[in-house]
């Protein structure tokens, strides 16, 4: 179970494993929230000064799974209930691109359940990749995994049915995105769907971000502890940017959630989005 108050590790607390104490419930986000939100983000105008090291996300990654293992992000089991799509698919054998998988929390949970699934994998961290093929269910006939640089590699997986992209474009540099963007919409076939997941906009982790005011490298852009990145994304904002990439949107959501911990009496207020894109 991760710290949920660990202000740190704002992108594990999107998968809760709950304790008696907890609760989990949706909450409703409304102009009066945004507008509290918007004037904490805005007060926190300067940037610090940082530039070596977000040069060197890989390393940071690097270093990031060299510490936390595979005890870090938990597997994602809601994805096969959310991506509903691929359960749906009874086709003989379909293909998932997972970009940016980290050690598989949320490629395993879809091997486990689809046996026609065949996933081609990646992610920069050459130790989060080496993990992920100690898993129990690690089949090389069925995992298809490499390291890669999303940003400055190719691609070298082609036609896949879908894709996901789960909390990985909030830590890439918001100048690459469009690039990286129209490289997963080449690898995706048309029709194929591609669920994206990531954090939202007034996130409370981003307004503890601001409000510490030690942390913010550029427009609502964020650098952790540990150096890597977390970057809050408006719906609209990145739903256009997949519109340029011939994607349209299927399905969009806010997902505003609280966390409530009745021990300590505290309340946190994540939201994510989660988009359906299809490959047109
Ligand atoms: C928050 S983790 C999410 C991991 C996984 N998608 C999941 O759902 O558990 C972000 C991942 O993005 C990877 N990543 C960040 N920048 C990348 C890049 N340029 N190319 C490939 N992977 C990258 C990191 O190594 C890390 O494993």
């Amino acid at each position: 179970m991760e710290k949920l108050n660990d202000e740190e590790n704002n992108n594990s607390i999107d998968n809760i494993e709950k304790k008696e104490y907890e609760y989990v419930y949706d909450f409703e986000w409304n102009k009066e929230l945004e507008n509290e939100a918007k004037k904490i983000i805005e007060e926190n105008l300067e940037n610090i000064e940082t530039d070596e090291f977000l040069e060197k996300q890989n390393k940071n990654w690097e270093k990031f799974y060299k510490f936390n293992k595979t005890n870090f992000f938990k597997d994602r089991h809601y994805i096969i209930d959310e991506f509903s799509e691929l359960k749906e698919d009874k086709r003989e054998k379909i293909t998932l691109l997972d970009i940016g998988c980290g050690v598989g929390n949320s490629f395993y949970p879809l091997i486990k359940n689809l046996p026609n699934l065949y996933v081609n994998a990646f992610d920069f961290s050459k130790r989060a990749i080496n993990m992920a093929k100690t898993h129990k269910l690690y089949n090389e006939n069925r995992i298809n995994i490499i390291p890669l640089d999303l940003v400055n590699d190719i691609i070298p997986f082609n036609n896949n049915d879908y894709g996901i992209l789960m909390f990985v474009l909030s830590a890439i540099k918001p100048e690459f995105h469009e690039k990286v963007i129209q490289k997963i919409s080449e690898k995706i076939n048309i029709n194929g769907i591609l669920y994206f997941r990531d954090y939202a906009r007034y996130d409370m982790a981003q307004l503890r971000f601001a409000k510490r005011k030690k942390n913010k490298v550029g427009n609502n852009l964020y650098m952790r502890k540990d150096k890597t990145l977390s970057y809050f994304f408006d719906k609209e904002e990145i739903e256009n940017l997949f519109k340029k990439f011939n994607f349209e949107v299927k399905d969009s959501k806010l997902i505003c959630r609280v966390i409530e911990n009745r021990k300590d009496n505290k309340k946190m207020h994540r939201l994510w989005l989660q988009i359906k894109f299809i490959k047109i």
